[in-house]
């Protein structure tokens, strides 16, 4: 193991810093000219892809919440609809099956067994237009789908999954692009500026890593606590609900993340001195209203630490903690915001002193119901 691990402590802090390679390797597809093909997703993906009507992901976890970030993409830049669903809730019920449906099933192992379920019960419901994107190329799921995109995070050890989470997002993004592009979504100036964002990914990543120290001292604070709040809009409520589930994952702690839309509908009331409460709050269209929601929490006492970048003009005070991201990222944004939040788990984690790659209870692969 100490060969292995290097310089790093534990298999978790590893596989976080490797998220650049990771992100490089899984992109390395459209690096120097390549572009966006349906190819990428194997030979059947010109006559699968094409005409696709509609998206429907099934995923357990946080190949789930990679999903959730996708609906955003997937609905704004290829139009199609895009559902997304927990396998282990789809497989058990009734739903209505519709064949012009791309089924997309997310899996780091290709081995859960809810996963490949549903993926079964997709197919058995005539939906053959089925895609797996997985970190593993022989696993179960890989061999049931029709097509595949094989991310290149090479092993994931630790349980909490890290950049198996980054790696599935950047072949969610390139599918959108796929499926904006074969629906003639997609025109040349946009396809270029989102390739030429997610090729910059690996070195966007790797400037957010240098935060580990500020985000250690936080971690230093409210390891201490019982509960904690994670709050975003958008595409980052999906990010949020990865930090509340790495968090209590790790380190024992209770944490919900809320779309912090709904506070005021019920979980405000939770909010008190002892409720650390963490923001993904990068400058975009959604970040005047998710001020007020942060607005709504100090004025209750809650202690705030927001990822914020240059533009969000969100200021430290007492009581509110601001990290500023180095980028602004727009669409991937998510992918950068994920990498504080494994970080800040895995420090609390640290100084609770928890078994950090084993977490108790919890296996790496869930092959049982
Ligand atoms: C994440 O940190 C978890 N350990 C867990 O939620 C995991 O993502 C889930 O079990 C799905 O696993 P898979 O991606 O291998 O299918």
């Amino acid at each position: 193991d100490a060969v292995e691990l290097g310089q790093y402590r534990h298999y978790m802090q590893k596989e976080i810093f490797e998220q650049p390679q990771a992100l490089a390797n899984t992109l390395e597809i459209i690096a120097g000219g390549g572009s966006v093909t349906p190819q990428l997703f194997g030979t059947r993906a010109p006559e699968l892809l094409g005409g696709v009507e509609r998206v429907l992901v099934l995923a357990c976890g946080t190949s789930y919440h990679a999903g959730l970030v996708a609906r955003y993409w997937i609905e704004a830049i290829a139009k199609l609809p895009c559902s997304v669903e927990i396998a282990s809730e789809y497989r058990y019920r009734e739903s209505v099956a519709h064949p012009g449906t791309l089924v997309v099933v997310i899996s780091q192992s290709g081995e859960t067994a809810d996963t490949l379920a549903a993926l079964k019960h997709a197919k058995a419901q005539g939906m053959q237009r089925t895609l797996a994107i997985c970190n593993v190329p022989e696993s179960a799921i890989v061999r049931e789908a029709a097509l595949r995109f094989i991310t290149r995070a090479g092993p994931e050890i630790g349980v909490a999954s890290t950049k198996a989470f980054t790696t599935q997002l950047a072949a969610l993004a390139l599918l959108t692009l796929s499926l904006a592009k074969l629906a003639g979504r997609l025109p040349e100036a946009d396809e270029a500026r989102y390739l030429t964002a997610l090729r910059h990914l690996p070195v966007a990543v790797k400037k957010v890593l240098e935060l580990e120290p500020e985000i250690e001292r936080w971690a230093q604070r409210f390891a201490g606590k019982q509960h904690a709040l994670f709050l975003g809009r958008g595409q980052h409520w999906p990010i949020a609900m990865e930090g509340a589930l790495k968090l209590k994952e790790i380190s024992y702690i209770h944490a919900e993340a809320y779309a912090a839309g709904e506070l005021k509908h019920g979980p405000l009331a939770l909010v008190d001195k002892e409720m650390p409460v963490i923001a993904v709050a990068p400058a975009d269209e959604l970040l005047e209203k998710l001020k007020s929601n942060l607005q709504e929490v100090r004025a209750r006492g809650g202690e705030l630490y927001v990822f914020a970048d240059a533009g969000s003009e969100i200021h430290e005070s007492e009581g509110v903690h601001i990290l500023h991201m180095p980028e602004h990222y727009g669409m991937l944004s998510p992918v950068l915001h994920v990498v504080p939040l494994q970080l800040l788990s895995y420090h609390a984690a640290l100084v609770k002193g928890t078994d950090v790659d084993k977490p108790r209870n919890l296996a790496k692969s869930v092959t049982v119901e």
